[in-house]
C-alpha cells in the first residue's frame, strides 16, 4: 500500500494523456489524484479508465472484484470439469488399459489402447476400408481423433496435473484443473540424460529440478555457464494466469511459472495451454507440452512457428506464448526481455538434454539392432519402413523429418490444424498423451490414426507389431 500513491499518480497521468480533452494547466493540475477516493470524487469515470488503473469499475475496491471473480470461477468449476468429463468419456476409453512388462523408462506403466471410442456399430476393420468422403459423409470419424479442446477454451491458460500442485501447490489454478487422468501421463518425475554424461544415466536422483535443488544436483556435471542457464530454467516469470496482478487465476499473488514448471525435468508431465497463433479464441488450439529431450537433433520448433533455434524458442515462450501473442498484456503482467547472453546459456542448457536409452537399436543406423530385436519389433520396423510409409515423415535418428506437414484432417470431417510439426518419436512411449493437443491417448491410438488417415488397410498383427516398434524407440 505504501507505493500505491506514486504508482497510481504515474498511472493516471498516463491514463489521462490518453484522454483526449486534458489540456489546460489548471486541468492537469486539479486533477492530480493521490489516491483511489480522490481518483473518483475527480471523475474518472470511465470504466475501461478504472480497469486499466485499478482493475476494477468505479465504486468497486480492486481487491473485492479479484475476489468477487475467483469466488464466481470456483462456483462454475464443478460445472466445468464435469462437462470436460463427459466431453472425455464420450471420446475415449479412460479404464487406462496396461499390458505385463510394458513400462515407461523408470517402470511406470505405459497407457495401452487404443482407447480412442469408435462410432456406435462400426469395428476398426470396418473403418479403414472407408475412404475418407465415406466417413465425412457418414460422419464416422472418431470423435477423439478431432481437436482435443481445453476445459474452459474460452478463458485458456497453462494448466497443470494434480500430482504437481500437490508438489508445488503455486501452480493451482481457481478456474480449472487439469482434465486427464493420471494413468495417462508421463511418469513423474522424469529422468533425466544428459548427453554430456551417457554414463551416469538419469541424473535426476528422483527429484523434480526446480530453484532450490538445481546447484546441488547439478553443478559440477555441467559448465558454468550451463548452470546459469538452468538457474534461469527454474526461475519464475510473470505469465498470463500466474502473476502477481488483481487480474490472475491463482488464488495467491504469484510470481509466475518457470520453463521446468511445464517442462518438468526437459520432458513433460502432458501440462497444457492454447497456441499463441491462432484467432478467433475458439480456433485456438490446446497444446500438449512437448519433450525438451533430443533438442539438439532438431531443426524446427513448435506445431505452428517453425521457430528455427531454441535460443529463439525460449525468447518466444516467455515473451510471446505465455501471454497468449499479446504483448501489452505482457507489459501489464510483468514483461521480461531475457538478455541474448542468458538465453544463450538457457539454450546450451537445453541441448543437453538427450532422449532416453533404447537398447534395442542399432548406434550407427538409429533402427533396429535385429540381434537384440524382439520379432514382433522386427516385424513392426518392417511395417513402419514399408506398407506403414511412416518413414516418409519420420527419419531416424530422431525420427522427425524437420518438417510441418497437413495432414488435411477436413478431408474426414474434422477440423482442420493446417500444417504441423512432425514431432520426433525417439523415446516416444515416456510421452503420452499423443499429438499436438494430447488427443491420442495411447500409441495403439496412433497406428489406428494412420491407418484410417493414410489408407494403409494395415491387418492386426501388422498394427500390434507397429505399436511394439514405436516402443522400443
Ligand atoms: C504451458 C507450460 C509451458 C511453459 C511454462 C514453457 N513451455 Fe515450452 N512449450 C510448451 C508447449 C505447449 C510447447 C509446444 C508449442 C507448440 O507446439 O507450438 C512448448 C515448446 C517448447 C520448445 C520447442 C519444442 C519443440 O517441439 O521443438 C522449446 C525449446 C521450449 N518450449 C522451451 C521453453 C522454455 C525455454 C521455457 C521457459 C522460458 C518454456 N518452454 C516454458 C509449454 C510450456
Ligand atoms: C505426412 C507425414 C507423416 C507420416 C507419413 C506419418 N506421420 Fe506421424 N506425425 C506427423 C505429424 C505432422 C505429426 C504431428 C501431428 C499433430 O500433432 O497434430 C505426427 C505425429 C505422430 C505421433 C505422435 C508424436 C507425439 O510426440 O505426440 C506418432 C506416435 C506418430 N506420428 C506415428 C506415426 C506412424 C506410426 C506413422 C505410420 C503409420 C506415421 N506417424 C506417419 C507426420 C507424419
Amino acid at each position: 500500500m505504501v507505493g500505491m500513491s506514486t504508482v497510481l499518480a504515474a498511472a493516471l497521468s498516463v491514463g489521462r494523456s490518453g484522454h483526449a480533452q486534458p489540456t489546460s494547466e489548471g486541468r492537469q493540475q486539479t486533477s492530480q489524484p493521490n489516491s483511489i477516493e480522490q481518483a473518483k470524487q475527480k471523475g474518472f469515470e470511465g470504466v475501461d479508465f478504472y480497469y486499466d488503473v485499478f482493475g476494477a469499475p468505479p465504486g468497486q475496491d480492486p481487491q473485492k472484484s479479484f475476489e468477487q471473480v475467483m469466488k464466481k470461477d470456483q462456483a462454475e468449476k464443478p460445472e466445468v470439469m464435469a462437462k470436460q468429463r463427459k466431453l472425455l468419456e464420450e471420446r475415449y476409453d479412460l479404464s487406462c488399459k496396461q499390458s505385463p512388462g510394458v513400462t515407461m523408462t523408470k517402470g511406470k506403466p505405459q497407457p495401452v489402447g487404443p482407447a480412442v471410442r469408435l462410432p456406435a456399430g462400426m469395428t476398426w476393420e470396418q473403418l479403414a476400408q472407408m475412404g475418407p468422403d465415406d466417413i465425412r459423409k457418414k460422419r464416422a470419424f472418431p470423435a477423439g481423433f478431432d481437436r482435443l479442446p481445453h476445459p474452459k477454451h474460452a478463458v485458456g491458460g497453462q494448466v497443470f496435473p494434480q500430482i504437481q500442485i500437490k508438489q508445488f501447490p503455486r501452480l493451482e489454478r481457481f478456474d480449472v484443473d487439469f482434465d486427464l487422468p493420471e494413468c495417462l501421463l508421463p511418469e513423474f518425475p522424469p529422468p533425466i540424460f544428459l548427453t554430456i554424461h551417457p554414463e551416469l544415466g538419469d541424473v535426476s536422483q528422483g527429484e523434480v529440478l526446480h530453484a532450490d535443488n538445481f546447484d546441488r544436483l547439478f553443478r559440477g556435471l555441467v559448465t558454468p555457464a550451463q548452470l546459469d542457464g538452468l538457474r534461469m530454467l527454474v526461475t519464475q516469470f510473470a505469465q498470463e494466469e500466474f502473476n502477481a496482478t488483481h487480474d490472475r487465476k491463482s488464488a495467491k499473488p504469484s510470481l509466475g511459472v518457470t520453463c521446468l514448471d511445464c517442462h518438468v525435468n526437459f520432458h513433460t508431465t502432458a501440462q497444457f495451454h492454447l497456441n499463441p497463433d491462432t484467432r478467433p479464441q475458439l480456433e485456438r488450439l490446446r497444446l500438449d507440452t512437448p519433450s525438451l529431450r533430443g533438442m539438439f537433433n532438431q531443426q524446427i520448433h513448435g506445431s505452428k512457428r517453425s521457430i528455427r533455434s531454441v535460443e529463439d524458442f525460449t525468447e518466444f515462450e516467455q515473451r510471446t506464448a505465455y501471454f497468449n501473442g499479446d504483448p501489452i498484456r505482457a507489459m501489464k503482467k510483468g514483461m521480461n526481455l531475457i538478455d541474448r547472453v542468458l538465453v544463450a546459456h538457457m539454450g546450451q542448457m537445453q541441448n543437453m538434454i538427450d532422449f532416453p536409452p533404447a537398447p534395442h537399436l542399432d548406434p550407427m543406423t538409429g533402427r533396429l539392432d535385429r540381434t537384440k530385436a524382439t520379432p514382433l519389433e522386427v516385424r513392426g520396423e518392417d511395417v513402419f519402413f514399408g506398407k506403414g510409409r511412416c518413414a516418409a515423415c519420420h527419419l531416424p535418428p530422431s525420427y522427425t523429418d524437420h518438417q510441418m506437414h497437413d495432414l488435411h484432417l477436413e478431408r474426414f470431417g474434422a477440423a482442420a490444424d493446417g500444417p504441423i510439426k512432425t514431432f520426433a518419436l525417439r523415446g516416444i512411449k515416456d510421452s503420452p498423451p499423443y499429438f499436438h493437443d494430447g488427443r491420442l491417448p495411447t500409441l495403439e491410438d496412433t497406428v489406428e490414426f494412420f491407418n484410417i488417415v493414410g489408407g494403409l488397410k494395415l491387418d492386426q498383427e501388422e498394427k500390434k507389431a507397429l505399436a511394439a516398434f514405436m516402443r522400443a524407440l
